[in-house]
C-alpha cells in the first residue's frame, strides 16, 4: 500500500497538492511535481488523491477513490437540518423482530463503518460478527457471570440481568439476530476512540437502512475483565467494541429528551 508517484500524462502542475500534503514540492530544473518520502511520513490519508482535479496521483493496493456527486460539496448531500433530525432520532433499539438482517445490508453497514476515519489513518482495526443464535447465547451467558462476579457491576445490573433473562434468551443481547465486534491489536488509548467512532458510522448507516442497534459495553468490559472471553467471539484484538443489530421491533413518535450541556467560553 503506497503512494507510487505522479502520473505526468495527466498532471497540469496545477500545485493542488503541494497544498495538501508537504510530500510534494515543485522540482524548478525539471517542471515537474515530485512526491518523495524518505522518512516514511504517509500515513496513506489520500487527501492527496482526492484533492488532485486530473487524478494524477499514483497509488498501489489502497482501494479505489470513488467520484459521486457532492464528493466536493458534501453540505449540498445532506443539510443540517437533516442530518441533526437524523441523528435526533437515533435511538438504542433492544427490541428486535425474529429476522436475520441479509447479508448485503450487514455488508452495506461495514462497508460505513469502512470509511470511519482513524488516528494516523491506523486502520488496524478488524470487523467480525456472529449470528448464531446458540453461540450468542453462549457469549451472553459468560459475559453476564463474568460481570456478576464484580461487586460494583453485581449491585448495578444482577436484578437487571435476571429480570430481562425473564424476557430474552440472550437477555444482553435483547435476542438481536447479530452481534458485531469491531476489534484492534493495539492498547493505545486512541484505539477506543477509533473503535467507537468506527461503531458511530456503522450504527448511523443502519439506521438509514431500517436496521436498527444498541451499542454493548457490558461485553467489553467484561472481555476486558477476562480477555479469554474474546475466544468466544472468534476474536483476539487488545481493545474491542461491540453493538447488536437487526430489524427494530419498536416505533418511536419523538425524539428522547435531552437537556443542553451548558457550553464555556461560547460568546
Ligand atoms: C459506549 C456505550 C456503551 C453502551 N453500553 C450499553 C450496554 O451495555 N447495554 C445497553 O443496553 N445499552 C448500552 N448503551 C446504550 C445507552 O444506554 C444509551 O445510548 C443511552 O441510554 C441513551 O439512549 P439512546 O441511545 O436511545 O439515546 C451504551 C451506549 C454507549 C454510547
Amino acid at each position: 500500500m503506497s503512494i507510487i508517484g505522479i502520473d505526468y500524462e495527466k498532471c497540469n502542475n496545477c500545485k493542488i497538492c503541494l497544498s495538501t500534503c508537504i510530500l510534494f514540492r515543485y522540482n524548478q530544473e525539471t517542471e515537474k511535481i515530485e512526491y518523495k518520502d524518505p522518512q516514511n511520513f504517509c500515513n496513506l490519508c489520500g487527501q492527496c488523491i482526492a484533492r488532485c482535479p486530473e487524478n494524477a496521483i499514483l497509488h498501489e493496493n489502497m482501494g479505489e477513490a470513488s467520484e459521486f456527486e457532492g464528493v466536493g460539496k458534501p453540505d449540498a448531500i445532506l443539510s443540517y437540518d437533516s442530518l441533526y433530525n437524523f441523528m435526533r432520532a437515533h435511538r438504542s433499539i433492544r427490541r428486535f423482530k425474529k429476522k436475520k438482517v441479509p447479508t448485503e445490508l450487514l455488508r452495506s453497514v461495514f462497508a460505513a463503518m469502512n470509511h470511519a476515519p482513524t488516528g494516523d489513518n491506523v486502520r488496524s482495526e478488524t470487523f467480525s460478527v456472529l449470528s448464531d443464535p446458540d453461540q450468542i447465547k453462549r457469549l451472553n451467558d459468560v459475559v453476564i457471570e463474568e460481570l456478576l462476579k464484580d461487586e460494583y457491576m453485581n449491585d448495578r445490573y444482577g436484578k437487571l440481568f435476571y429480570l430481562l433473562g425473564k424476557f430474552f434468551r440472550s437477555p444482553i443481547y435483547f435476542d438481536a439476530p447479530h452481534v458485531i465486534f469491531v476489534s484492534s491489536p493495539y492498547t493505545h488509548e486512541v484505539e477506543m476512540n477509533n473503535i467507537g467512532i468506527i461503531i458511530t458510522y456503522g450504527r448511523l448507516a443502519a439506521q438509514s437502512l431500517g436496521l436498527g442497534t444498541c451499542w454493548n459495553g457490558w461485553t467489553q468490559i467484561a472481555m476486558n475483565i477476562n480477555p479469554k472471553i474474546k475466544k468466544l467471539a472468534n476474536i483476539n484484538g487488545k481493545r474491542v467494541g461491540i453493538f447488536i443489530i437487526g430489524y427494530p421491533a419498536v416505533e418511536f413518535y419523538r425524539s428522547a429528551p435531552r437537556t443542553m450541556k451548558e457550553i464555556d467560553g461560547l460568546l
